[in-house]
């Protein structure tokens, strides 16, 4: 047999000195495969006398063990080695500056955001927040929905399982609203407040006007004497400011909501033909928002005396609004994240939406 600390150092050699993972995968074969030298030098044992065998089948074994192992290692090596190139191709600068032409887009909920929280933020309310994740105490019971309440079928739930109990009231839910930070605001704060909660929410739900995750902002205001009156004229501004009218018709419908009552629903007036939508005139009516006086109920699970404070609390969703006002006819297009999409109905970044600067500056970045 050949002397196989020789050919040991021999293969060694030249697995190191595979250049790519394609030599290195040929040598393989050439040493290891069905007519390896090593598998052929294996094959040789069973002519050998069986004193002889047994030595040579060990040396041998102990040669395939060390062959493999240096294999391995080259092949290790030169995945390094192929990721490190590929990550210096691929490298950018990011600290270039932006080339004009190729221009970043602020999206339509973005803007919505900036222009509704610098309306309220010149009325006075401060921005609020609170999880994505709820537990069902802050989306549900403490808005005056116990369990088994009706209202909680009505807002196709998603539930996430609780890792510390199979109890299913115990199970997180991804919030359906925005409601659940007036709780988690009235927890941290005593009255008077005046808040807004701007944020993602989420159903189960798709088609051309909803989406599983969409985006609410809601409003509540707590005092002592805070009445529905309040509510109008707080919300009226707010319609006219955002669709930068100087007048806009408005109403209220009685509804229901579990938190508020009495509860209401807003319209504004508006046009709607075959292709176009005009806000601000004519006899047709659109819903904007959900709104009502809190439920006292509400007000005790938030650790507030409705003996003591009363207050209004508001809805709105985010997208349907940027829908309305930038005329953009399906939802689900906000999050495909189609930059031509973006290109068309986004904003330039730096206009920054303000009451005294211009709330939505040119309407749109295309137009
Ligand atoms: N949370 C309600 C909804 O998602 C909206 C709402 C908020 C209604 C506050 C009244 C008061 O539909």
């Amino acid at each position: 047999m050949e002397n196989t600390e020789q050919l040991q150092k021999e293969l060694t050699a030249e697995i190191v000195a595979a250049s790519d993972m394609k030599a290195l995968e040929d040598l393989r074969v050439a040493i290891l495969g069905k007519k390896g030298r090593i598998t052929e030098m294996m094959k040789g044992l069973g002519a050998m006398p069986a004193e002889e065998r047994k030595e040579a089948g060990k040396t041998l074994n102990i040669l395939k063990v060390e062959v493999e192992k240096a294999l391995e290692a080259r092949k290790q090596f030169l995945e390094v080695q192929e990721l490190n190139a590929k990550l210096a191709a691929e490298k950018i600068d990011v600290t270039l500056p932006v080339r004009p032409e190729n221009q970043g887009r602020i999206h339509p909920v973005s803007k919505i955001y900036e222009e509704v929280t610098a309306i309220f933020g010149e009325m006075g309310f401060s921005v609020a927040e609170g999880p994505d994740i709820e537990d069902q105490f802050h989306n549900f019971n403490a808005l005056n929905m116990p369990a088994n309440h009706p209202a909680r079928q009505m807002q196709d739930t998603f539930y996430i399982p609780n890792p510390d109990s199979a109890d299913k009231d115990d199970s997180f839910v991804v919030r359906t609203h925005t409601s659940p930070v007036q709780i988690r605001t009235m927890e941290k704060q005593q009255p008077p407040i005046r808040i807004i909660a701007p944020g993602r929410t989420y159903r189960s739900d798709y088609d051309a006007t909803h989406t599983p995750m969409f985006h609410q902002v809601e409003g509540l205001v707590i005092g002592k004497d805070i009445t529905m009156a309040h509510l109008k004229g707080c919300l009226y501004d707010f319609v006219k400011a955002f669709f930068e009218l100087d007048e806009i018709p408005v109403r209220y419908r009685p509804s229901f909501f579990p938190f508020t009552e009495p509860s209401a629903e807003m319209d504004i007036g508006c046009l709607k033909t075959k292709t176009e939508l005009k806000i601000g005139a004519g006899t047709d009516w659109l819903e904007i928002l959900g709104c009502g006086m809190v439920h006292p109920n509400v007000l005790r699970a938030g650790g507030i005396d409705p003996d003591v404070y009363q207050g209004f609390a508001f809805g709105v969703g985010l997208d349907r609004l940027a829908m309305l006002k930038y005329g953009i006819p399906d939802l689900r297009t906000f999050f495909e994240s189609d930059i031509r999409w973006l290109k068309h109905y986004g904003f330039v970044p730096l206009d920054i939406s303000s009451m005294t600067g211009g709330l939505s500056n040119n309407g749109g970045a295309a137009r």
